[in-house]
C-alpha cells in the first residue's frame, strides 16, 4: 500500500509491549483513516498476527491525560468483543512517553469496501472491464452476520453512528467462507432517551434524513439501520444509493428518490430545525416494495430478489418510527434464509 501524506511510517516506529510482555513489530499500514492508522504487525518469536490502530489524539480530546474517544472505543469493544461478528480486541497499550492509545486486534483480510471494489473490477473473458457484482446469496449472508453483529451491540444499548462499508470488516475463515466484523467503534455510544449533543456524526452519505434535519433526539438504532440500508443498497447497485459531501444535497438526494417528508408520512417533521417549507415535493413511491425498489436499484436483474428489496424498502423508511430493527430484519433475513438458502450461515468466498 502507497504510503499518504502524514501518515506514519511502520518501520520507523518502535515495537509495542503489552502488558505480559508480548512484543507487537509493525509491518505495514493496513489502513488509515480520522482518527488513527492501523498497522500490521506480529507478535515477536511467533507467526501469530494482528492489527494494531494507533489513534490520533486532538488536544481538545484529552481529559485528564487520556483521549477520551479512545477511552469510548475500548469500552464499546470491551463489552462487545464477544460476539462473532464484532471485532475482537485482545488488548490497549497505552505508549510510553507519548501516551498514545494502541488496539491491538484480531487481524482481518479486507473490508467491505475493498470487496465490493474488487468484485466490480473484475475482468471479463475478452480482458474488458465487466461490472460484476455480488451474488444474491454473499449479499444474504453479508446482511445476516451485519444484522448479527449489530443486534447484539443494540441489545446492549450501543449505537454504533458510522455504519459503511470502510469499517466492516471482512475475515477469511480458513474453510473458504468469509464472516463480517464490524470495526471503528470510534463514534459510539450508549443509547440515550435524552438530546445527543449532534447531529453531524457518522460518514455524510450513510448518515439518515432525521440527522440531516438536525433532530438532536434521534433514535440511535434506527440512524444505525438507515446506514445498513445504504450499505445493503451499495451492495445490490455496486455503488453508493447517496453521494455527496454537502449535507443539503444529500437531503434533496434522498427526498427525490423517496419523496418529500410530510405531516402525514412523518408526524413531526415540519418541525425538525433543517426543515423547510420550500422542500421541493417529490411524490413518494408509495407503500409498494416494487415501486420503491425501480429506484432505489435500477438495474432489473438485482431486483430479482424480493426478499432483498423489501429488507431495503424496510431498511430505508424515512420516518425513522417505521424503520424496521436489526432483530426484525433479522427474523426477516432468517425465514427467506430457511426457503432459499438452505440455511448456509456462511456462503464461499468463491462465490463472490
Ligand atoms: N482488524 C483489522 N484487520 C484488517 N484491517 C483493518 C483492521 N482494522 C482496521 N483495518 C483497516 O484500516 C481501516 C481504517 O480503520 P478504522 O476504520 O478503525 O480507522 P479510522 O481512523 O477510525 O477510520 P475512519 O476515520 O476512516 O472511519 C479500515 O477501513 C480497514 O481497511
Ligand atoms: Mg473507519
Amino acid at each position: 500500500m502507497e504510503k499518504k501524506e502524514g501518515e506514519e511510517d511502520p518501520k520507523k516506529l518502535q515495537a509495542l509491549v503489552g502488558k505480559d510482555g508480548t512484543k507487537y513489530t509493525l509491518l505495514s499500514t493496513l489502513g488509515s483513516g480520522t482518527y488513527g492508522t492501523v498497522f500490521l504487525a506480529q507478535k515477536e518469536a511467533s507467526e501469530e498476527t494482528f492489527a494494531i490502530k494507533r489513534l490520533k489524539s486532538s488536544a481538545n480530546d484529552i481529559i485528564m491525560g487520556m483521549s477520551m474517544s479512545a477511552v469510548r472505543e475500548a469500552a464499546a469493544l470491551k463489552s462487545l468483543g464477544a460476539h462473532e461478528n464484532i471485532v475482537h480486541l485482545k488488548e490497549v497499550i497505552i505508549t510510553p512517553g507519548d501516551n498514545t492509545v494502541c488496539f491491538v486486534t484480531e487481524l482481518c483480510t479486507c473490508n467491505l469496501s475493498d470487496l465490493l471494489l474488487l468484485s466490480s473490477s473484475r475482468l471479463s473473458d475478452d480482458g474488458r472491464n465487466k461490472k460484476r457484482l455480488l451474488s444474491i446469496p454473499v449479499i444474504g449472508s453479508a446482511m445476516r452476520q451485519l444484522l448479527s453483529g449489530l443486534e447484539f451491540c443494540h441489545e446492549r444499548r450501543i449505537i454504533h453512528r458510522d455504519l459503511k462499508p470502510e469499517n466492516i470488516l471482512v475475515k477469511e475463515d480458513g474453510q473458504g467462507g468469509f464472516i463480517i466484523k464490524l470495526a471503528d467503534f470510534g463514534l459510539a455510544r450508549p443509547l440515550m432517551n435524552a438530546e445527543y449533543t449532534n447531529t453531524n456524526c457518522g460518514t455524510l452519505p450513510y448518515r439518515g434524513p432525521e440527522l440531516l434535519l438536525g433532530n438532536k433526539r434521534y433514535d440511535g438504532k434506527a440512524a444505525d439501520m438507515w446506514s445498513t440500508g445504504c450499505i445493503l443498497a451499495q451492495m445490490l447497485n455496486g455503488e453508493p444509493l447517496f453521494q455527496s459531501s454537502h449535507e443539503w444535497i444529500l437531503m434533496l438526494q434522498i427526498f427525490h428518490m423517496l419523496g418529500t417528508p410530510t405531516e402525514e408520512t412523518w408526524p413531526g417533521v415540519s418541525g425538525l430545525p433543517n426543515y423547510l417549507a420550500s422542500f421541493p415535493k417529490w411524490p413518494c413511491p408509495g407503500e409498494s416494495v416494487r415501486a420503491f425498489a425501480k429506484k432505489a436499484v435500477p438495474d432489473a436483474r438485482r431486483r430479482k430478489s424480493f426478499a432483498m428489496n423489501s429488507l431495503l424498502f424496510k431498511m430505508l423508511r424515512m420516518n425513522p418510527a417505521l424503520r424496521i430493527s436489526a432483530s426484525m430484519a433479522l427474523f426477516c433475513i432468517g425465514v427467506h434464509t430457511r426457503q432459499n438458502d438452505r440455511g448456509d450461515k456462511k456462503r464461499k468466498v468463491d462465490e463472490i
